[in-house]
């Protein structure tokens, strides 16, 4: 279901917005993924489910899986991932994260090499581009049921929706993507009632921890070992002329039993 706000959705704009820079909020999410990663079986096939046109959660994530298939529900998402796959010796835009990140992994300093050999293994990686849409019971269709190791989710489900119980839903719908004993990475901004790009304001839902706990619990996952994690927004103050429109972000690693 294309939704009215996504209609304009520009890649460009909406990088400039939230990956213009390493900010705090960026930091915190390559640290999260750090060690979100850990542990993970490198045999995983993994998913990064509505990956807008961003790189920044697979930076880690390729070195700690066999295959990261990419998928968006916007085919001009995804063409701007599979641009950089073929031509990434000529964007810079996402150096400075593939550096943060690194030091994020523990290199106290990282080299160029580093950056071209780890810039290497995520286009390696990236092995399939798919189309997908959340409000479908089978996202990327039947095919795919079960189908993945590892399903990322990032400023997803909590993002296309005002309604807590389509977010719901959507939970659901992406999870059912993840084979039965798979692991989930899910972050999700808080106290959300919209998010900007530009002047434009996108539809989002407040979730809480309680409301992540419960679709998880449902859908099975390890809710007593979750890995989870709160940071505050950059900008908190609703009444300043750049809020975004939330007050934080939520990080969650979960592993279905
Ligand atoms: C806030 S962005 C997050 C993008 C990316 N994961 C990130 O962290 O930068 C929300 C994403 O949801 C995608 N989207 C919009 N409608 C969707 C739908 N019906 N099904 C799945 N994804 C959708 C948009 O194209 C966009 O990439």
């Amino acid at each position: 279901m294309l939704l009215e706000s996504y209609k304009t959705f520009e890649p460009a704009n909406y990088l400039q917005e939230y990956y213009s820079t390493v900010d705090l909020e960026n930091r915190s999410l390559l640290a999260f993924f750090a060690e979100a990663y850990k542990g993970i079986d490198p045999n995983s096939v993994m998913l990064e489910f509505s990956g807008g046109p961003s790189l920044y959660s697979l930076i880690t994530a390729a070195a700690h899986v066999k295959e990261i298939h990419f998928s968006d529900f916007l085919e001009r998402n995804v063409e701007e991932i599979k641009l950089w796959k073929r031509f990434r010796h000529r964007s810079y835009i996402w150096i400075n994260f593939f550096k943060e990140a690194l030091m994020a992994e523990g290199l106290s300093e990282v080299s160029t090499d580093d950056i071209l050999e780890r810039e290497e293994l995520l286009s390696k990686k990236l092995s399939d581009f798919l189309l997908c849409d959340a409000f479908n019971r089978h996202p990327l269709g039947q095919r795919c049921y079960q189908r993945y190791d590892v399903v990322a989710a990032n400023f997803v489900a909590e993002s296309i929706t005002p309604s807590l119980k389509t977010w719901e839903e959507v939970v659901n719908n992406i999870c059912s993507t993840l084979k039965p004993s798979g692991t989930l990475i899910m972050t999700a901004i808080q106290g959300a009632s919209f998010y900007c790009v530009e002047n434009h304001r996108y539809p989002a839902i407040a979730v809480t921890p309680e409301d992540v706990i419960r679709v998880l619990s449902y859908q099975g996952f390890d809710v007593d070992n979750l890995l989870m994690r709160h940071i505050p927004a950059e900008i908190t103050d609703i009444s300043a002329k750049d809020y975004k429109g939330y007050q934080g972000m939520l990080f969650v690693k979960a592993t279905r039993l």
